[in-house]
């Protein structure tokens, strides 16, 4: 009955968040639902992966004595620090930061294992961090990747990230991706939390 409850209360944030959206006519890329000693925290935005040009976020490490030759690229190593956004377009108003690096991994299909840590850089919960890694296979229009862990507001985080490409540009190698992630930390909150 107690989970019922909270359930439906959830259920109507939810909806008061999604109203109150719908009336600025954008969704809020972080929102934060209280329940009892946890708080799950949505967000949601772009990573922007410049790899070539004046404004490259990403660059190669590392190749292995395969990679030259392999289908998939595999031993490649690569490390960025890319621009988080609220909105698909890299001049939208940035949140967080994007630092890590990705390794092609797989033989036989295109896969990267992800390190990736979003530094949030605005907003309530600014200077935390959310560590993700996983296996993502680009392929796939949707991946799913872990939430491991995290810092600040986000000590001991679980959770998931759910990624997709959504847009590529062959000039300076640039691609876009949207995330969403449900990260759930074991602490009190308050509604104040969201921004
Ligand atoms: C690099 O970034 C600057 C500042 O945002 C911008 O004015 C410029 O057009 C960008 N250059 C390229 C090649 O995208
Ligand atoms: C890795 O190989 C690519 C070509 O396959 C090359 O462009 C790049 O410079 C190499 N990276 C390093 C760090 O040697
Ligand atoms: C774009 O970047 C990917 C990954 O680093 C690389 O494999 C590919 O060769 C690059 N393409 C161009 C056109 O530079």
């Amino acid at each position: 009955m107690k989970n019922l409850t909270t359930f439906s209360l959830l259920l109507t944030i939810t909806a008061l968040l999604t109203a109150a959206a719908a009336a600025t006519g954008e969704t809020p890329w972080i929102q934060t639902f209280c329940q009892g000693n946890k708080a799950t925290t949505k967000l949601h935005f772009y990573i922007h992966d410049i790899r070539a040009g004046p404004n490259a976020t990403l660059f190669n490490v590392a190749n292995a004595s395969i990679t030259a030759t392999s289908p998939t690229a595999f031993g490649r190593v690569n490390v960025f620090d890319d621009r988080v956004t609220v909105a698909p377009d890299l001049g939208s108003e940035e949140v967080a930061r994007a630092q890590g690096t990705t390794t092609s991994m797989d033989l036989n299909v295109q896969a990267y294992s992800m390190n990736l840590n979003f530094f949030l850089t605005s907003g309530a919960l600014k200077g935390s961090t959310v560590t993700v890694i996983g296996r993502n296979q680009f392929a796939d229009e949707k991946r799913e990747l872990s939430v491991v862990g995290g810092a600040g507001a986000f000590r001991n985080a679980r959770g998931y990230a759910i990624t997709s490409s959504y847009s590529y540009e062959e000039v300076n190698n640039y691609s876009v991706l949207e995330y969403t992630i449900y990260v759930t930390t074991p602490r009190r909150c308050s509604y104040i939390d969201r921004s």
